[in-house]
C-alpha cells in the first residue's frame, strides 16, 4: 500500500473546507491511486464544528482517506506534511477590499509561518488561500526561511477558472477547448486576466472577440467576480474556491498538459520586470512536481501598464506589513 500524502489544512471547519475536504478525500487532488491523510487545524472555539466535519468524512468511508487528525495545535498539524493549504483567515464582507483584511489575517500568517519553519519538511508545498492571499503568502515566506521559497504559492486559479468560463460563454465554446489563459498580478481587483495567448479549439481568442470587450468587460468581470459572489450570496465564494485549490495542487503535483499552462501566484524571480520576491501570478507550466514561469511572452503596452499597477499594489501591501516580515 502506498504511503499517504499528508496534507495540513488550516481553517478546516470553515466554508471553503466544507466542500474542499471531501474532494481531496475522494482523490480529486492527488488522484485515484494515492491515499491521503488530513491534518486539520482550527482555533479552539471551532473544534466542535471540526469534530462534526470529521464525523462526516468518516461517514463517507472514502477508500483513499488513510487518517484524519483534528487539532488546534499548529505543531501537530504541520509535522510530517507534504503539503499545507492555508485557508484559515477572515473572509471579507460586502463593500470591503481583500486588502482590508491584511492587519487581522497577516498576523495568522506570521505566527503560523514561524511554527512551520520549526517543524515542517523544508520541501512542503504551500498554497495560501486566506485573503489577501498574495501578501499573506509573502508574510509566510518571510517568517519561514527554512522552507524552500519556490514552494510558497498563493491561489489565483479561481481567477484563471473564472476567466476561462467567461471566455467560453462569450465565444460559445466549451471549457476544454480553451488553452493558455493568463492571470497576471495580485488576487485583487488589480489582477490582469489576459487572453492575448489564449486559443479556442486552436484559433486565437483575440481574433474572436472585440478588443473593447476584452478590456472593458472581460477584465473587470473576472477581477470583480469575488465581490459579485459576495453580493449574491451574502458570503464569499466557497465551493468554487475549494475547487480551485484542488486544481492548483493537482496541476502542481501531476503537471500541466503539454499544450497548456495554468496561472499560479509564485515568488517572482524578476520575470517580466516584476520585483523579485513578490508573490505574483504568472502563467506557469508544471512538471515533476515543480513549476516554471512561461518566459518571453510578448506583452502589449496596455497589459504591461496593468501588470505594473498590480505590482504597485503588492508593493504597497508589502510596505503595510513590513513589521511582520
Ligand atoms: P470561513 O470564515 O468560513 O472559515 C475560516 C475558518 O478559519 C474558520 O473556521 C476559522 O475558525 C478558521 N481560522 C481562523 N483563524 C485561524 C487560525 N489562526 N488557524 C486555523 N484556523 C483559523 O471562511 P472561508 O469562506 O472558508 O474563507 C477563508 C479565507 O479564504 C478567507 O480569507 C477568504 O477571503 C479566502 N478566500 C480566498 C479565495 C482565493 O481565491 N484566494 C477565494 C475564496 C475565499
Ligand atoms: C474570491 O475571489 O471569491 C475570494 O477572494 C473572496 C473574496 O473576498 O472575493
Amino acid at each position: 500500500m502506498t504511503d499517504p500524502v499528508r496534507i495540513a489544512i488550516t481553517g478546516a471547519a470553515g466554508q471553503i473546507c466544507y466542500s474542499m475536504l471531501f474532494r481531496i478525500a475522494s482523490g480529486g487532488m492527488y488522484g485515484p491511486n494515492q491515499p491521503v491523510a488530513l491534518q486539520l487545524l482550527e482555533i479552539p472555539q471551532a473544534m466542535g464544528v471540526l469534530e462534526a466535519v470529521k464525523m462526516e468524512l468518516d461517514d463517507c468511508a472514502f477508500p483513499l482517506l488513510a487518517e484524519t487528525i483534528c487539532t488546534d495545535d499548529p505543531k501537530t498539524a504541520f509535522t510530517n506534511i507534504d503539503a499545507a493549504l492555508f485557508v484559515g483567515a477572515k473572509p471579507r464582507g460586502p463593500g470591503m477590499e481583500r486588502s482590508d483584511l491584511l492587519k487581522d489575517n497577516g498576523k495568522i500568517f506570521s505566527s503560523l509561518g514561524k511554527i512551520m519553519n520549526d517543524v515542517a519538511n523544508p520541501d512542503v508545498k504551500v498554497c495560501v488561500v486566506g485573503n489577501p492571499a498574495n501578501t499573506n503568502a509573502y508574510i509566510l515566506k518571510a517568517n519561514a526561511p527554512n522552507l524552500n521559497p519556490r514552494n510558497i504559492t498563493a491561489l489565483t486559479r479561481l481567477d484563471h477558472n473564472r476567466a476561462i468560463s467567461q471566455l467560453a460563454a462569450k465565444v460559445g465554446s466549451t471549457v476544454p477547448e480553451i488553452k493558455k489563459m493568463v492571470i497576471w498580478g495580485n488576487h485583487s481587483t488589480t489582477q490582469v486576466p489576459d487572453i492575448s495567448y489564449c486559443n479556442v479549439a486552436g484559433k486565437a481568442a483575440a481574433g474572436m472577440v472585440d478588443e473593447a470587450w476584452a478590456r472593458e468587460d472581460f477584465i473587470p468581470t473576472v477581477a470583480k467576480r469575488g465581490a459579485a459572489v459576495i453580493a449574491a450570496r451574502g458570503s464569499s465564494s466557497a465551493a468554487s474556491a475549494g475547487n480551485a485549490v484542488v486544481d492548483h495542487m493537482a496541476s502542481w503535483v501531476n503537471g500541466t498538459d503539454s499544450d497548456d499552462w495554468t496561472s499560479m501566484s509564485v515568488p517572482s524571480d524578476g520575470s517580466y520586470g516584476i520585483k523579485e520576491g513578490l508573490i505574483y501570478s504568472f502563467p506557469v507550466t508544471c512538471q515533476n512536481g515543480d513549476w516554471k514561469i512561461v518566459q518571453d511572452l510578448p506583452v502589449s503596452d496596455f497589459i504591461q501598464g496593468k501588470m505594473k499597477e498590480s505590482e504597485a499594489e503588492l508593493l504597497e501591501e508589502a510596505d503595510a506589513v513590513k513589521e511582520m516580515v
